[in-house]
């Protein structure tokens, strides 16, 4: 069995000062301008970070600047961890002060995304989702449109990580499938499926309400059906910090 880690922090987290980046990463926040971005960015590493040591146990550095994530030439974030040639594997996402990263085994083809639950306009249904998709959208109730819009479009960000792609992928070439009604009230995990291009790779998903968004993971092993929190913490003084570990069959 496999498992997959996940932890979510908040900007309140983020220390203010950059001893806990690694020379590498300061040198790739230095180039980044905009304060937003640079914002995003550290939260993502803080996340990261604390993500992989959790998810290394024991056998973790002490330090958090000897954990380094560093992105590949496709942008995809690829950790390195000091005295270990196979570290895990990861994907991150960012939203409104608030990240989520999620750990698999090394070299597993893992994609995560969080977006806020909000209505989009008929267009971005059309421009942006599969025929498939988006008569799953006019068939759920009026009041879960926002919910099921975001759930399509998450899944479909998390298996374009999964692929290493992102949006240089065709949003219409992954199929984001709920077996039941994603509309449930999203407080466990919940099960989706998403077929690739061209139909020759499938992921397996979970999803569960997040903080007031919808939370996606992908990997391309089937999940055990009834996923387990291992773990769970809060830092009341510095917002929230939770990470659970998920079996995979
Ligand atoms: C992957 C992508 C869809 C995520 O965008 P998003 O939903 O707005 O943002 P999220 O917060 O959910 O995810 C951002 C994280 O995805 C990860 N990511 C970026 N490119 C990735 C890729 N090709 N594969 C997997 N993960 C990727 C990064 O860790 C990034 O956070 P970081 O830059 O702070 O490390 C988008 O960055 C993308 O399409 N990237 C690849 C193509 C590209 O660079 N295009 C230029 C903009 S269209």
């Amino acid at each position: 069995m496999t498992t997959v880690g996940w932890l979510s922090c908040s900007q309140a987290d983020v220390p203010d000062g950059d001893g806990w980046l690694s020379p590498r990463e300061q040198a790739t926040l230095a180039a980044l301008r905009l304060e937003r971005r640079r914002m995003d960015w550290r939260l993502g590493r803080w996340t990261a970070k604390r993500a992989v040591r959790a998810w290394l146990g024991a056998c973790a550095p002490g330090a958090l600047d000897a954990v380094e994530i560093i992105a590949a030439p496709d942008g995809a974030p690829e950790a390195f961890v000091a005295g270990r040639a196979e570290p895990p594997a990861l994907s991150l996402s960012h939203r409104d002060g608030v990240a989520v990263c999620t750990v698999a085994p090394s070299k597993t083809a893992i994609g995560c995304d969080i977006e806020a639950v909000e209505a989009h306009s008929d267009a971005f249904v059309t421009d942006w989702f599969t025929e498939e998709e988006r008569a799953a959208v006019q068939a759920s109730p009026l009041s879960s449109r926002a919910l099921v819009t975001a759930l399509v479009w998450s899944g479909k960000e998390s298996a374009l990580k999964a692929l290493r792609e992102g949006l240089r992928l065709d949003t219409r070439d992954v199929v984001v499938r709920f077996g039941v009604s994603p509309w449930s009230d999203g407080l466990r995990w919940e099960s989706f499926t998403v077929v690739g291009p061209s139909g020759r790779s499938c992921f397996a998903g979970r999803w569960r309400h997040h903080l007031g968004h919808v939370l996606t993971v992908v990997t391309p092993a089937p999940w055990d059906s009834d996923p387990a929190a291992l773990v769970g913490s809060a830092s009341p003084h510095r917002g929230l910090c939770s990470s659970t570990r998920l079996p995979l069959s």
